[in-house]
């Protein structure tokens, strides 16, 4: 499940800017109309600038209006899979919404699928604000 989409964050993982780091992480956004949109982690010198993957990739999505969103894979190269940073869970638990499936894999060929909630429990979000 998911092959296409986690081959577009191999893909995309490539694309990475990440001179500092040297740690290359690939993601892509599946719609639910089955479009693909990449990201990659793009670094700065100033090192807070720095963007993760995951986040390049659902503003790309978001970028060309697409809001209904299915799933997101998120590829590095670790032997164990790379858990998104907890900036990240908090952008993925808003855009993602409901029904919206986190799959990590690695390029060893681990996969494991995460719902929002879970990678972020008791979460802080809109509903608060109204
Ligand atoms: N990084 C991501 O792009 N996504 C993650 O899920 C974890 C970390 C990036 C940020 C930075 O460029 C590098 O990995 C090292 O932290």
């Amino acid at each position: 499940m998911y092959e296409e989409l986690i081959e577009a964050a191999k893909a995309a993982r490539l694309r990475a800017y990440a001179p500092y780091s040297n740690f290359l992480v690939g993601a892509a956004v599946l719609t639910r109309s089955g479009k693909l949109f990449p990201g990659c982690n793009i670094e700065n010198s100033s090192y807070g600038a720095t963007i993760c993957a995951e986040r390049v990739a659902l503003g790309n999505a978001y970028a060309h209006g697409e809001r209904e969103l299915a799933a997101i894979a998120i590829v590095a190269d670790t032997p164990t899979l790379c858990p998104p940073c907890g900036i990240c869970r908090q952008v993925l638990f808003e855009l993602g919404g409901g029904h919206f499936d986190i799959v990590l894999a690695n390029l060893r060929g681990d996969v494991r699928v995460f719902t929002p909630a879970k990678l972020l429990p008791e979460a802080f979000s809109q509903a608060f604000l109204t």
